[in-house]
């Protein structure tokens, strides 16, 4: 999987995050998952908090081929900029929502493949609150789960049959209670990734429809 070109102006980095060890990783797991994915024809992806559109730019790059769409939602203005520009620069057409999280997407509509490397430092519930634009790109709240847990029970209801959802978390989400929760939602996951970076734990968690049997088999 090619590494999309990035660049984000000294302005840009004041509210934009610049990608890092997290948004890597979540490409690497994309990349280990490429077979899966080619295999999937996925039609519709959707990236929640795209930053600076690396990881979306990235995926919309190695499915080329398929037609499909990718749609990216930031609730940073700079950054729903910056994301369009990386995917242009980079020869990708995505679409980019200003929105917070899944506020005005229909359940009516189902994803192939769903990203979501949110902020998920552990602050006080306050921080995750907090209206300045950088703190977005990092502050979670009480376990680090205040925003992605926003997030956790539309999941199911916009994902496809056959889709998947990748989610970057640290140990102090505990990876092991998210992975109950999405259970209790129906839907099966696994850790498909792990890196120990400066003193952080960082996980990529692979989530399916439990019904998809299919899927599943193929998943390793
Ligand atoms: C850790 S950064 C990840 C950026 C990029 N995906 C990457 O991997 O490099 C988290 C992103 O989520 C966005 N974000 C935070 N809260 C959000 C919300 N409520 N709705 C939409 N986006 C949000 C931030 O603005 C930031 O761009």
């Amino acid at each position: 999987m090619e590494t999309p070109v990035v660049n984000l102006s000294d302005e840009e980095l004041k509210t934009v995050y610049d990608p890092s060890e997290d948004s890597y990783l979540l490409i690497d797991a994309l990349e280990a998952d490429l077979e899966i994915l080619h295999a999937t024809k996925p039609v519709i992806c959707l990236e929640i908090g795209s930053g600076s559109g690396i990881v979306i730019t990235a995926l919309a790059m190695a499915l080329k081929r398929y037609n499909g769409h990718c749609i990216a939602i930031d609730i940073n203005p700079d950054a729903c900029r910056a994301t369009k520009r990386t995917s242009l620069v980079n020869s990708v057409d995505i679409d980019v929502l200003h929105m917070n999280l899944l506020d005005c997407i229909q359940i009516r509509y189902t994803f192939d493949v769903i990203l979501f490397n949110p902020p998920y430092v552990v602050t006080e519930y306050e921080e995750a609150l907090d209206n300045r634009l950088i703190f977005k790109t990092w502050a979670g709240g009480k376990n680090g789960r205040q925003v992605m847990e926003q997030i956790f029970t539309t999941i199911p209801k916009i994902l496809s049959d056959a889709g998947l959802f990748y989610l970057v978390v640290i140990k102090e989400n505990d990876p092991e209670y998210i992975l109950s929760v999405f259970q209790k939602l129906g839907m099966s996951g696994k850790i498909i990734r792990e890196r120990k970076v400066r003193g952080e734990y960082l996980y990529i968690l692979r989530f399916c429809k439990v019904r998809s049997d299919e899927i599943s088999l193929t998943l390793h």
